[in-house]
């Protein structure tokens, strides 16, 4: 095992870790290709040796179809009286933020002359989105995938078939992305020499966090610039949801510098702020609420940022959800991509330092937040992010609520006047759910699927 903090003793390019998260627990068989892959990452993407980002950046506009809009949302502006700018990663090329990763990662592969990708995926929007790439690219990809996770997205399955990508089923454990990362991670410890692991989030040992945080930087880089274009200002807040927390480091990065910890620096009350402070918001999976079996070994939500403990898992320090005795608990959430036990270690620090607040919305909220987007807005979104867009109307609801108490006035009005939602994914993939789901837990915002009778 390593954890080694600034590996070359030099600049904090180096460092591993983000204050105690992070790090490089892994085995030693993989520390060749870890280091390999840091050195890669340094020259490629830091140094940006062979033209690599110039690269990247071309393949992002002209495949991908960046920059992606920042859309007021008239309607959502009009129900909550304030400003609601919507990001719309949802109508990036394959319908998600996460070709933004996948196509960084698989043309660093071709950089380091690899022959092989493989790669896992919860909601297979990572997995398609990497079948994708590795076609546009030309090279052989693998995909791994939970057992649980292919039932409950199989149009994504079909998708990364069409692409040419195997998909191999993971059937240990509760069949979703922990157990998909461990055989991924199995497979490239053995096949490191052709082989590049496209990890899908700001998840695993260093330099992955850094490295996809800054592949999907670009979504923080352009909501800056287009929030002034289009409001004159920056935002009061950014609203992302956080499984493994990739869209929420890359709608994040560009604004942490911003401000102190929100405590220091907050304008009271719902209104302009007087100051450039953009408060950061991680909306985690709150599943059917925030307890835990530990006889079970099982937590009915992914909330890890809110409700874990320092741990372990998938080579980094991070916030998990575990027991006592340190077993990593199966997570739950109607919501394949966000169930997740664990979170990225960079994420974890943020909220240790009280840079981004963790919140967290349950799947029924979820669940309604998609239809209303898909209604008010003319946006079917991803169920991941209907948990970013939930949390517009718990914020408006605690504001109304008077009962509910001087914090939580307090949490509602430090949305402020200007938010920025991240919609990282569209929906399409999730309406076989969405339709069981709803009709199975009475949603009111649901159509009703009367014609099919
Ligand atoms: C559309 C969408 N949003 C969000 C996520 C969660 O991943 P992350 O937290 O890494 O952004 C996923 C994961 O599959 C996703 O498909």
């Amino acid at each position: 095992m390593s954890d080694t903090n600034d590996m070359n003793g030099a600049s904090g390019m180096n460092e591993t870790k983000f204050g105690e998260y992070g790090g490089q627990y892994v085995p030693e068989v993989l520390m060749p290709a870890i280091e390999e892959l840091q050195s890669a990452y340094e020259r490629y993407v830091l140094e940006n040796e062979d033209g690599f980002m110039d690269e990247f950046r071309r393949h992002l506009r002209d495949f991908g179809g960046r920059p992606t809009p920042l859309q007021r949302a008239d309607a959502l502006s009009e129900r909550y009286d304030r400003e609601v700018y919507l990001k719309r990663e949802d109508l990036l090329h394959g319908g998600a933020h996460k070709l933004n990763n996948a196509l960084g990662q698989v043309l660093l592969a071709k950089y380091m002359g690899k022959e092989r990708i493989v790669a896992e995926t919860g909601a297979g929007q990572h997995g398609t989105a990497t079948a994708m790439a590795a076609s546009y690219l030309d090279i052989d990809c693998e995909v791994f995938m939970g057992r649980t996770d292919i039932n409950r997205q199989r149009p994504n399955v079909f998708r990364m078939r069409t692409h040419d990508a195997e998909v191999n089923p993971v059937d240990v454990g509760s069949g979703t992305l922990k157990e998909a990362i461990n055989e991924t991670m199995r497979d490239w410890a053995t096949n490191v020499e052709d082989t590049h692991y496209v990890i899908g989030s700001v998840v695993g040992p260093h330099p992955f966090p850094k490295m996809v945080r800054d592949f999907q930087s670009v979504i923080s880089e352009e909501a800056r610039e287009q929030i002034r274009k289009k409001a004159g200002r920056l935002p009061d807040s950014v609203v992302a949801c956080a499984g493994g927390g990739s869209n929420t480091m890359g709608a994040f990065h560009n604004f942490v510098d911003d401000a102190e910890p929100r405590s220091a620096n907050r304008s009271s009350g719902h209104g302009p702020r007087d100051d450039e402070s953009v408060s950061l918001f991680a909306v985690e999976a709150g599943g059917s609420g925030l307890t835990i079996d530990e006889d079970e070994g099982v937590a009915p939500h992914s909330a890890s940022l809110s409700s874990g403990q320092d741990g372990v898992l998938h080579g980094a320090r991070t916030k998990l959800l575990q027991s006592g005795d340190g077993q990593i608990l199966e997570s739950h959430s109607v919501s394949a991509g966000l169930d997740y036990s664990g979170v990225g270690p960079e994420l974890a620090h943020l909220v240790e330092t009280g840079r981004v607040t963790p919140v967290n919305v349950g799947d029924d909220a979820a669940l309604e937040a998609f239809h209303r987007l898909s209604k008010l807005e003319g946006i079917i979104p991803a169920l991941e992010s209907s948990h970013a867009v939930a949390y517009l109307e718990r914020a408006a609801q605690r504001a109304a609520d008077g009962s509910s108490g001087h914090d939580q006035r307090d949490e509602a009005d430090e949305l402020g006047d200007l938010v920025i939602v991240n919609v990282s994914g569209r929906g399409d993939k999730d309406l076989d759910t969405v339709i069981e789901e709803s009709a199975k837990r009475g949603i009111d915002a649901a159509p009703s699927m009367e014609v099919f009778e």
